[in-house]
């Protein structure tokens, strides 16, 4: 494991009980983010996956809006919180850049609010890995800081508790121009300003041919 994935693993189990918290509610606050979500699941037929699903609240909303979905995170205690708040969907502790997925085993994939913390040099990667474990037709959901780039070195995270991991900001057509060169046809993209100056949240919609 690298040092970056090992720091944003530790990361996220020692703020796992107050992201959890922090993240209580957000759905219902947020009529965008439902209106993608909402998208997504009637665009998906089949098995999705999570990657990046944190304490697992977008898995079970994709779920209640009928979606076939198991989540999949990089940090133990996230999957613990995620299992113990969602006993009827499955969940794993596993990493984006090295997908335990068989090729073509999933009809929809979504990563929300997860690639942020991966060096760029390594989306290219992640993006092949999504386009290998999608079968033909297969559709991808990608959520995500975006803006000028740059890099942010963690150190308090949620609840004030020390935290290593960093983020990694990038302009959303950077993404974009990453994930269709991982061989997806980029199908909808919305860009909504962000909090803070320079930000934005990218939700972008893409297929595999
Ligand atoms: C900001 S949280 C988002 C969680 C959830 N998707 C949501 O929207 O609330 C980022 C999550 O991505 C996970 N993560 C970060 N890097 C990852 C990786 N390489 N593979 C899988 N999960 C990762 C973290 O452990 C954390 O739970």
């Amino acid at each position: 494991m690298t040092d970056h994935l090992a720091a944003t693993r530790a990361s996220y189990d020692a703020v796992a009980e107050n992201y959890t918290e922090f993240v209580s509610g957000l759905l219902e606050g947020n009529p965008m983010m439902r209106a993608v979500l909402g998208a997504f699941a009637e665009l998906v037929d089949g098995p999705v996956a999570e990657i990046g699903c944190g304490p697992g609240h977008i898995s079970s909303h994709l779920a209640s809006l009928g979606v076939e979905i198991r989540g999949i995170d990089l940090a133990p205690r996230m999957v613990e919180i995620a299992r113990a708040a969602y006993p009827e969907l499955v969940f794993e502790v596993g990493s984006m850049t090295s997908l335990e997925l068989a090729d073509g085993s999933l009809a929809g994939l979504i990563a929300w609010y997860s690639i942020h913390h991966l060096p760029p040099d390594e989306l290219p990667g992640v993006f092949a890995g999504f386009h290998r474990v999608l079968a033909p037709g297969g559709r991808l959901l990608i959520g995500s800081h975006a803006g000028d780039e740059d890099r942010i070195q963690g150190s308090k995270g949620y609840g004030g508790v020390p935290v290593s991991y960093e983020s990694f900001i990038q302009p959303p057509d950077r993404i974009v121009d990453l994930v269709r060169a991982a061989g997806f046809t980029i199908t909808a993209e919305l860009v909504e300003p962000g909090t803070k100056p320079g930000r934005s949240y990218l939700s972008l919609f893409a297929q595999k041919d």
